[in-house]
């Protein structure tokens, strides 16, 4: 994309209001511009939001590779587009350029096309953060296969789940893992999941960790020498804007994990013109987003928006705490990191830790901080502000969802002043809406209601693979004719928004609608708190009551329990109102976490229901002997 970034406020509500009142000139201007195409669409959007529909940039023809690669060839050929960060931090990193990414990507794509691979076949990656996962999603992409990246941390079961649903026939995995010090053997998982996936015909094998692993004759192949015999000239496979780029699965609240489908050319437009405006990407910057390329935020952030603008983009194979907790730091300096993307789950567990992992470091390459997941509470914004920031880098709190392809509500760093804890201001083109619970849209300022988006932006997912009722009932059925996100978000004397967390954790009290998060902001404020989930429980008079699972910073905390339950209490009282004072305060020493680190409230509520006979599905929890342990403790 070129240069040009919105500038200030002025310009964006400037920018903002065309994108509402012509939203097919506006994208298609940005279209036109900043991408290659081979052929240009007879139609910029059609859509209903009934049935649901929708499609951007109509019979428009490109690949996106191209847009992500080729075109970068001749200005940017031996630019980095790659940095890759081993778990090792003795090992060296890796620097890509463009010229060999494309090499890289083009054989694999022949490989793939060896082994049968075929347009609109799904493909299932299941890699650690090696550059073999980015060069395997873009590879699908170069020939228009759909792939299906499922996070390396997932169980043989869910793997399976994933690839039957999306009917893969081949996956892309590797020997093992490496995480911190442990080695996990990955493509022991692989067989054990593929007992139940017959239609998987083909696994490529990327070694890693050497380690033992069995190999099935007639299934399994090393990939190193197939890459070596491949050509490294493959010519992109020109697809459709709308044909598929990938599945990605989300769970729901209920039933099986949801596999999303995005389409090729809104979601390039889309992620592209948000990773520049939002990180305030210029040449020459280094960007980091710490996620995995097995959820959304790697998709859209790590690999296809920063490659679309010809961006160094780090991949980290380690995790925060290796080989110490200054891990995080120690690699902003080294690469002379310019944008940090991170989740406030990573920023609380970091923030615990002696402040000199910190202070041992030069951070003064860093101009943007970004942070994504969850609702980021307010001593984790000024932790991050202050310490990581020096209070010079503006805090990008960027909401969206797997479902929305690329982030919604976002301040713009230098443009939108920030406020913790406020995703603030709706990026070009999209237009939320607040709704109450008799469907009607909530106008004006200083209120609360549940976060819908009323008009189609170019990044939203087209449908629910192989579920198109599921798609219909999970996200335009609660609101007729809009798009429901499941949040729950307040609307500033300003117009800024907060994201107040899903609805399905509001919990009303009394009468009184409260959002968790404000609740759980209030208790972490508390010297002694690391980290805190509050759920609902049913109660005789309130209707609801409130239950708070807190984890304390240090186990050597000498104050007496009581104590701290009062000071708390207190506390909540201060900053949110005496109504959400909860009736029981639980200490912990874990909080049931999905892999990617979200809290699994289901599971706090049912123990604060003292309802633990069936805890439902519990295949994506990490640390199953924490609930064990908050079960024998419940109050
Ligand atoms: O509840 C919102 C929360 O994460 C949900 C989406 O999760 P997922 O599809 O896994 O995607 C996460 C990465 C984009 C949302 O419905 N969420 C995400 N970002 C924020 C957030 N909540 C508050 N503030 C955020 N910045």
């Amino acid at each position: 994309m070129s240069n040009y970034h919105i500038k200030n406020l002025e310009e964006y509500f400037q920018v903002y209001r065309k994108s509402v009142r012509e939203p097919e000139n506006f994208w298609a201007e940005i279209a036109e511009e900043h991408f290659t195409w081979r052929k240009k669409w007879d139609n910029v959007l059609s859509w209903d939001f009934t049935k649901p529909e929708v499609k951007w940039f109509e019979n428009a023809k490109l690949n996106i590779t191209e847009n992500c690669i080729d075109r970068h060839l001749l200005t940017r050929g031996e630019k980095t587009a790659i940095i890759w960060e081993p778990n090792d931090s003795n090992d060296e990193a890796q620097h890509i350029t463009y010229n060999q990414l494309h090499k890289k990507v083009n054989k694999f794509a022949n490989v793939l096309k060896s082994k049968g691979i075929q347009k609109g076949d799904r493909v299932c990656i299941y890699l650690p953060m090696i550059p073999e996962l980015a060069y395997a999603v873009l590879a699908c992409a170069r020939i228009g296969a759909i792939h299906s990246v499922v996070f390396a941390g997932f169980s043989s079961k869910a793997l399976a789940t994933r690839t039957l649903d999306a009917d893969c026939k081949m996956l892309i995995t590797s020997d093992g893992s490496y995480r911190g010090a442990k080695t996990l053997n990955l493509k022991n998982i692989v067989d054990e999941a593929l007992e139940d996936c017959p239609d998987v015909s083909s696994v490529l094998v990327v070694k890693r960790t050497g380690e033992e692993i069995e190999m099935k004759e007639g299934r399994d192949e090393w990939l190193e020498p197939l890459m070596e015999e491949a050509s490294d000239e493959c010519a992109p496979e020109i697809v459709d804007a709308e044909d598929p780029l990938f599945i990605l699965y989300t769970s729901g609240s209920t039933g099986k994990p949801k596999g999303m489908l995005h389409t090729t050319a809104g979601y390039m437009v889309y992620t592209a013109f948000t990773f520049k405006n939002i990180f305030n990407y210029t040449e020459g910057d280094v960007y980091w987003c710490t996620a995995d390329i097995g959820w959304i935020t790697g998709h859209s952030y790590i690999v296809y928006g920063p490659l679309a603008n010809g961006a160094t983009t780090v991949m980290f194979e380690g995790v925060p705490s290796y080989p110490d907790h200054g891990r995080f730091w120690q690699i902003v300096e080294k690469h002379k990191i310019t944008q940090f993307y991170t989740a406030p789950t990573a920023i609380r567990a970091l923030a615990k830790r002696n402040i000199e992992f910190v202070e041992n470091h030069d951070l003064s390459s860093l101009k943007v901080l970004g942070s994504v997941g969850e609702p980021i509470n307010e001593e984790a914004w000024h932790w991050f502000n202050d310490n990581i920031g020096k209070n010079q880098s503006p805090i990008v709190d960027t909401w969206w969802q797997t479902e929305t392809g690329g982030i919604m509500i976002s301040p713009m760093p230098y443009v939108t002043p920030t406020k913790p804890t406020y995703a603030t201001l709706p990026m070009p083109g999209i237009q939320p809406s607040l709704m109450d619970d008799d469907g009607k849209e909530i106008k004006g300022n200083q209120v609360n209601g549940r976060l819908c988006v009323k008009f189609p932006w170019p990044s939203i997912a087209r449908t629910v693979w192989g579920n198109h009722e599921r798609y219909k009932d999970t996200y335009f059925s609660t609101f007729e004719g809009k798009y429901f996100t499941g949040d729950g978000a307040m609307r500033d004397e300003v117009g800024y928004y907060r994201i107040t967390g899903r609805t399905d954790d509001v919990i009303i009290v009394s009468g009184h609608n409260l959002g968790t998060a404000p609740i759980e902001d209030a208790i972490n404020e508390h010297p002694a708190v690391a980290e805190s989930a509050v759920v609902g429980f049913p109660h005789e008079v309130k209707g609801k009551a409130l239950y708070a699972f807190v984890i304390l910073k240090e186990s050597g905390e000498s104050r007496k329990r009581d104590n701290l339950r009062k000071e708390i209490n207190q506390q909540i009282a201060d900053k949110v109102g005496p109504i959400a004072k909860p009736d029981k305060i639980q200490f912990v020493e874990g909080l049931p976490k999905t892999r990617s680190g979200k809290i699994m409230r289901r599971i706090l509520r049912k123990i604060a229901s003292n309802d633990t006979s069936d805890l439902g599905d519990t295949s994506t929890l990490l640390n199953p002997e924490v609930v064990e342990a908050i079960i024998a403790e419940a109050l």
